[in-house]
């Protein structure tokens, strides 16, 4: 059943370049793979309204990881069967020639029992038939675990490895390692990783671990996992360390993206050897005003992650995506009147070079011609932070505030190098090839559209602004 936006063209707030399902709820990512040629995408799905419900996995397809077409959804739960309850989160694999979801079944009271199942495809990836040994991993027994879910696979040699997420009652966080010939027959090894949620050096990362996704970057191995932090979904908690005798042994934490909105992330391989990265947005207005519109989730952009010679992680949006550039425009450098005028638009990627002389630089959003409403993206050279401010995004009380950001420490003649990417009421923030930001926004103003400069108190010293009208991913009118 589809209702509410697939018949709403004119919705001012629901994307137009960025993936969600024709109607209704969407929230993981799951099972990213290239076969045959083309871009397979599914999702955490709820195809009976704008809510979280019995989960499907909902499934698209694109020739170059930007233009989509919706496919016949993948997988539903079947009744009396370990999935009774819901399909929820995993992986694809290339299980020798046939193409495989390894997904999460749940059953049972508050979906208690989880455990992995598979489901393989023998028509290119349209249909999908449950394998009869349905599930093949379980919680090891003896172990007091408040999740098992989402399980990532890889492989070594002759052998397929999985991570399950999970976390130790009492404890903190954990993901299970377990390996297997067959993708059947499953043995449990030991922990890949856990941590004490007491630990808060430098975060703290809860008592439950979502989505983990583990993978070599570069000469280290990169662990995320989507942290359950004081009882809800908190954020994208990104460790980088070695993987040794199958145990990870992390060397740094940071957050993955510094935005209030970004969360279940998973990456796929693709055939060039890039690590792509995929994440939900979920939205930052009420569930009334989610019901009210007929959908709720978006698929963030295509992410590559590569390493970067100081050790950290690089993340930028996928070139693919300069394949959506319409009408192009520019501006010269020179200074630029605090709340200056610069252009318009809601559907926009936008690159602004900007001095970062000791004080705070960058641009204002969505911005009203008398200010009412407006999203402040900028650097705080005092704390060395990016920062969005979404405290006056909207005048609309169901739409979400606050302040994020997060760290990004310009060398002494760096510049501000901004890569933004507007699209109605979601906002992805790049900055210096480094740093991301994901951050929804509603303003409820029709007039709401100016771009113009931050630089509180004085003037911004622009290098360059490049501003390209970004076109809809979909053939049709939606
Ligand atoms: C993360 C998550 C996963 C689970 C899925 C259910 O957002 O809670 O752990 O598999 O969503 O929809």
């Amino acid at each position: 059943m589809l209702f509410g936006a697939t018949h709403c063209p004119t919705d001012p707030h629901r994307p137009q370049y960025h993936f969600l399902p024709p109607a209704n709820w969407m929230n993981d990512p799951n099972g990213p793979i290239f076969w045959q040629g083309r871009y397979h995408l599914f999702y955490q799905h709820n195809p009976e309204g704008p809510r979280w419900g019995p989960m499907h996995w909902g499934h698209a397809t694109s020739p170059d990881l930007v233009h989509w077409e919706h496919l016949p959804i993948a997988l539903a739960p079947t009744p009396g069967s370990p999935d009774e309850g819901g399909c929820w989160s995993g992986c694809a694999v290339d299980d020798g020639g046939v193409p495989t979801l390894v997904y999460t079944g749940v059953t049972g009271e508050r979906f208690a029992v989880q455990r992995t199942c598979l489901a393989m495809s023998d028509d290119g990836l349209l249909t999908f038939r449950k394998h009869p040994a349905n599930p093949v991993t379980e919680p090891p027994p003896g172990m007091d675990l408040v999740g098992f879910r989402d399980p990532c696979l890889w492989r070594e040699g002759e052998l397929w490895y999985q991570a399950i997420g999970s976390g130790i009652r009492g404890y903190g966080g954990a993901v299970l390692l377990f390996r297997s010939p067959d993708l059947v027959h499953w043995e449990y090894l030991h922990l890949l990783y856990a941590r004490s949620s007491e630990d808060a050096d430098p975060l703290p990362t809860g008592g439950m671990w979502e989505c983990p996704q583990f993978f070599p970057l570069g000469d280290r191995h990169v662990l995320l996992v989507s942290a359950i932090v004081e009882g809800r979904p908190g954020y994208v908690a990104c460790f980088i360390g070695r993987y040794e005798k199958q145990r990870f042994i992390p060397e740094t934490l940071r957050r993955l993206d510094y935005g209030a909105d970004y969360y279940a992330p998973i990456t796929q391989l693709d055939p060039a050897g890039r690590r792509i990265l995929w994440g939900w947005s979920w939205e930052g207005r009420s569930p009334d005003a989610q019901e009210a519109a007929g959908w709720a989730g978006v698929m963030a952009l295509p992410r590559i992650l590569s390493p970067r010679p100081d050790g950290d992680l690089a993340i930028e949006p996928a070139p693919e995506l300069a394949a959506l550039r319409g009408r192009h425009h520019a501006l010269g450098g020179g200074a630029v009147d605090d709340a200056g005028l610069l252009l318009s638009g809601d559907c926009l990627e936008v690159i602004a070079e900007l001095e970062a002389q000791g004080r705070e630089v960058g641009l204002r959003l969505r911005r009203s011609p008398g200010g009412e409403e407006e999203t402040l993206v900028y650097y705080d050279p005092k704390t060395s932070r990016l920062i969005v401010d979404r405290e006056r995004s909207s005048l609309d009380p169901a739409a979400y505030g606050g302040v994020h950001g997060g760290p990004l420490a310009l060398g002494p003649n760096e510049p501000l190098r901004l890569h933004l990417f507007l699209d109605r009421s979601i906002l992805e923030v790049y900055a210096n090839g480094r740093v991301a930001l994901t951050e929804r926004i509603y303003p409820s103003r029709a007039d709401s559209l100016a771009i113009a400069a931050y630089a509180p108190g004085g003037r911004a010293s622009l290098r360059s602004l490049e501003v390209w009208e970004l076109t809809s991913i979909w053939g049709g009118t939606r």
